[in-house]
């Protein structure tokens, strides 16, 4: 398909192809289906229905409550850290380089949150080893949770947690908690002190209120969904003022029944009124999505060429909470590609 600027949208292979960055995606939901089934048949757990409509949802309600019942099979560290292994294998594949991998301790009900984290934290750091993406850890409090539940996560972290992880997160169903974020405030800016990013899902299962109520509370760096701030040009504003990154996550959104199809999603607005945007899978396995299937998706429907595919990524690695120099390995390692890329071009036009 030829492109606005009368470039060519990039096919599949293309954008897999590219070295891609991603900053939402839940490690829970990089489970297969066959291996729920596996776990479940393991454990003597009856399948909560059928393995091939097991991921089939039309609400973000009922989304998390499938979502709550896989996570219950798993049940030992060798499962987190094989998990994590997987993951970061699978992100690979689909041409990742580098991953801020949301986890979330609350659905793990069988394993203490510190060695969760540190069973996760050794199978991303084994996959690296073996040459898969990069994946650092961002864990994330669900907004049902205690400060005080919170307060001793940060705490642990900033003293004693591994090193890969970068972030603190904030999830769940704003529309059935109400407003949570205020009772995070002196969590989120513990978390801050000791160095950590801070991002929260917010503007998905709450309207701009909500992304309003999260800036102001947590002092987000980014917000993961946020695409509700399309209801708002006021905040719209002030993302792109303070230069606050969204973390979209198109199919998810029509997955949960936000957005009736790609075309009708607020990515293309909310990046032309000016705010950053990223684009992400969010939940892999469980929506049967992959991010190099989501840049497709966007490239088709806003007529991106790879050049905008590159914009977001570069977008993606200066809002990372990875250091510097990771930073600016990430943006030399897609100017080597995007050079790659143009030799190609210019070998092909010598061809013809
Ligand atoms: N946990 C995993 N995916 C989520 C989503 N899309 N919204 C809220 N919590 C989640
Ligand atoms: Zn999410």
């Amino acid at each position: 398909m030829t492109t606005s600027d009368g470039g060519i949208a990039p096919g599949i292979d293309v954008i897999r192809a590219f070295p891609k960055v991603e900053l939402h995606v839940h490690v829970e939901a990089c489970l297969s289906a066959e291996r729920i089934e596996e776990l479940a048949a393991r454990f003597g757990v009856p399948m909560l229905r059928a393995a091939e409509s097991l991921f089939d949802y039309a609400t973000l309600a009922d989304f998390l409550t499938v979502y709550e019942w896989w996570c219950d099979l798993l049940r030992t560290t060798e499962i987190a850290e094989q998990l994590a292994y997987d993951t970061a294998a699978q992100l690979s594949e689909d041409g990742i380089v580098y991953a801020e991998v949301l986890c979330g301790p609350r659905y793990w009900t069988h394993i203490q949150r510190e060695p969760l984290i540190e069973a996760l934290a050794a199978g991303f750091e084994r996959a690296h080893r073996d040459g898969h993406a990069d994946c650092r850890l961002t864990p994330s409090i669900s907004r049902e949770q205690s400060p005080e539940w919170a307060m001793g996560l940060v705490e642990w972290l900033g003293t004693s947690g591994p090193s890969r992880v970068v972030g603190l997160g904030l999830d769940g169903n704003e529309e059935l908690l109400g407003r949570t974020s205020p009772k995070f405030t002196e969590v989120y800016a513990r978390a801050a002190d000791l160095g950590f990013g801070r991002t929260a899902h917010a503007g998905e299962s709450s309207g701009p209120e909500g992304v309003w109520d999260a800036l102001e509370h947590l002092h987000l760096d980014r917000v993961d969904h946020g695409v509700r701030s399309i209801e708002d040009p006021a905040l719209q504003e002030h993302l792109g003022e303070q230069e606050i990154t969204l973390n979209v996550t198109p199919t998810s959104n029509v997955i949960t029944g936000m957005y009736p199809d790609i075309d009708h999603h607020p990515v293309g607005p909310l990046i032309e009124a000016g705010v950053p945007v990223t684009i992400n899978s969010d939940d892999p396995k469980a929506m049967k999505v992959t991010l190099s299937g989501e840049f497709a998706e966007v490239s088709r429907s806003l007529d991106w060429n790879l050049t905008d595919v590159e914009a977001a990524t570069r977008r993606a690695i200066d809002a990372a909470f990875c250091d510097r120099d990771r930073a600016a390995s990430l943006h030399r390692r897609i100017d080597a590609h995007m050079q790659g890329q143009q030799g190609r071009a210019t070998q092909e036009d010598g061809n013809q």
